[in-house]
């Protein structure tokens, strides 16, 4: 029986065919089967090899290279403290002991809910905010202990869910089709309208 869901496997079947190379809409697909299951499941790794054309274990060695990518189950959400140079002078250093401690967790860990995967991340390229915060690949800059609370309860209890999508989904717009050339100036255009709201 099949591991991904039939909307899954049309949707990937729908992104390999935007390529001229099956095996170009690996990462997709990759962001695809995360999305449904939350990390890349061994049984989704083997069904988008034969997607793609490629072995499971060629799938898995380029899964494995990219941090936004999971070969092992984590947290609904992930939760990643930078303490790189800005952060660490305004305070991430205490932030992640303050995180570790509220969420009970040492980074690198999963709370026993399964809601959250703490991890002590590197630049997250929104120094201007520091001390910063990604969850899920959404950016919360200038927390404090309490604001950090918030932030994890607002999450725990679903106040942000339209923001903050499960399982680190990447996009909020899908685009339909390719690119074509559509102008007459020769500027690219895409092909097709986007389907708003899907996340
Ligand atoms: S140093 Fe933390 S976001 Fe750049």
């Amino acid at each position: 029986m099949a591991h991904l869901s039939e909307e899954t496997t049309a949707r990937a079947r729908e992104l390999v065919g935007l390529y001229p190379h099956r095996r170009s809409a690996l990462i997709p697909l990759c962001h695809l089967a995360q999305e449904q299951d939350g990390w890349l499941r061994p049984e989704a790794i083997e069904e988008i090899a034969a997607l793609v054309g490629l072995t499971p274990a060629e799938v898995l060695a380029t899964a494995t290279f990219y941090d936004m990518l999971h070969t092992e189950p984590v947290g609904t959400y992930m939760i990643s403290i930078c303490t790189n140079i800005a952060c660490m002078l305004r305070g991430a250093d205490d932030l992640l002991s303050h995180a570790e401690e509220s969420l009970g967790v040492a980074a690198g860990g999963t709370t026993t809910d399964g809601m959250f995967t703490l991890e002590e991340a590197e630049c997250v390229a929104d120094c201007g905010r520091a001390p910063c915060v990604q969850v899920n690949h959404r950016f919360f800059g200038g927390l404090t202990a309490d604001s950090f609370d918030t932030l994890v309860e607002d999450l725990r209890s679903g106040r942000l869910a339209a923001d903050v999508p499960p399982h680190g989904t990447l996009i909020r717009v899908r685009r339909n089709g390719g690119l074509r050339v559509g102008t007459s100036t020769g500027e690219v255009a895409s092909s097709t309208a986007t389907e708003a709201g899907e996340a």
